[in-house]
């Protein structure tokens, strides 16, 4: 068998198992492995030299039952089906789980008698991340449903009660009880304002309806809305950019644009975790000088930034550093795609262990010629 296998290496059968891209491993008769592909040894870590001689029993993930592998061999075993093909996980070299769909079949010599089986894998660890990605991102979706459901629910019962908390307030003359109305009217609409924000984000995208927009104010919309988590990292906020500064854009996409960023730069700043020299993280929204016909909005963090490499892949749907469960390597995706849709650009500069900056351009409002 060995000697087949050396005698044969320009063979054209050969060079095709070699080279191939799934990985191929054949066992003799009595299942010890004779030959596995460069493939084979890249998603199971093992080399040949090191494969060769062992039983397949090496990738054994120990996540099936004795009698999933003794269903397999009976379905190889019987002359009537004499193939096994399904998905298993394994195991490599270095502890890994390799999820793969395997397929199992026997080889005769010439006369027509079994004499090894040849098995073919397909990774499935990438197909498996994106199920899990995919799955995630139906979750988030359902949640902003009802999140939105809910946002009307919690909306009138709040309208009624600010409602009799105003009237109830008017009806006493003493300063003290006013003065507490008030800080039941202010917290209600403190809590209606977060609930309109929800709502915007979650509303249905159709086509972008570009209007004028004052940035501040959705910039200011989001961190009310985040101010919880940086209060409990520890981070600065500032919002730099002027209160006059004018745009054109659609305001629900700017908004979803601008909590995507702001997510991210909160998770970055959680993960570098504490600045030397006890600085604290500080997270910016800004504006740069203004250019013709745009303005561009930037958003500054702290964060562990991000390696050349991974800048160029950055934009890259499903593009993630984190976990499952995390992280969806959706956010830049959506938030790029929205930009385009305003007509207008994101990019990014950062280093590792400098922080981030994003910075929109975006459309400026014309200026209409006096009358
Ligand atoms: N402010 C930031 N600082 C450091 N890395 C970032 C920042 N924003 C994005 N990234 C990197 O870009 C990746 C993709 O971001 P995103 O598309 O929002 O997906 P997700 O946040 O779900 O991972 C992140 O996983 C992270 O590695
Ligand atoms: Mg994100």
């Amino acid at each position: 068998m060995e000697i087949f296998i050396k005698s044969d290496t320009n063979s054209v059968f050969f060079r095709c198992v070699q080279d191939s891209n799934e990985a191929i491993m054949i066992s003799d008769i009595r299942g010890r492995l004779v030959y596995v592909n460069p493939a084979w040894s890249k998603i199971y870590g093992y080399e040949f030299e090191s494969a060769v001689g062992q039983t397949p029993r090496l990738l054994h993930s120990g996540l099936h039952s004795d009698d999933f592998y003794r269903e397999m061999w009976t379905r190889i075993s019987n002359p009537e089906i004499a193939s096994w093909k399904g998905e298993l996980v394994n195991r490599a070299k270095d502890g890994s789980l390799v999820p793969v769909m395997l397929s199992i079949t026997p080889f005769r010599d010439s006369n027509g008698q079994v004499s090894g089986y040849m098995g073919i894998a397909l990774d499935m660890t990438e197909r498996r991340e994106l199920e899990a990605k995919i799955a995630h991102q139906d979750r988030l979706a359902s949640i902003g449903m009802l999140a939105s459901g809910l946002a009307h629910e919690i909306g009138t019962p709040l309208g009624v009660i600010r409602g009799r908390a105003e009237l109830m307030g008017m009806q006493f003359e003493n300063a003290e009880a006013q003065k507490g109305f008030e800080i039941i009217t202010s917290q209600i609409d403190r809590i209606s304002k977060l609930i309109r924000s929800l709502l915007r984000l979650s509303r249905n995208f159709s086509t972008a309806h570009l209007e004028t927009v004052k940035v501040r104010g959705i910039a200011d919309d989001i961190l009310a809305l985040l101010s919880q988590n940086f209060t409990k990292l520890n981070i600065k906020i500032q919002n730099e950019i002027p209160i006059d500064t004018e745009v054109l854009a659609d305001p629900e996409r700017l908004s979803q644009i601008l909590l995507n960023l702001s997510i991210n730069a909160a998770q970055a700043m959680e993960a570098r975790g504490s600045l030397p020299d006890g600085q604290s993280h500080s997270f910016i929204f800004s504006c740069l000088p203004e250019e013709e016909g745009y303005i561009t909005v930037s958003v500054t963090d702290t964060g562990t930034g991000i390696s050349k490499e991974n800048l160029k892949k950055l934009f890259k749907p499903f593009f993630t550093t984190k976990g499952v469960g995390e992280g969806t390597g959706l956010g830049l995706a959506i938030s790029s795609q929205l930009m385009r849709e305003m007509e207008g650009e994101i990019s990014v500069s950062s280093e590792v262990n400098r922080g981030a900056q994003f910075y929109l351009k975006l459309r400026r409002v014309p200026h209409l010629p006096h009358r």
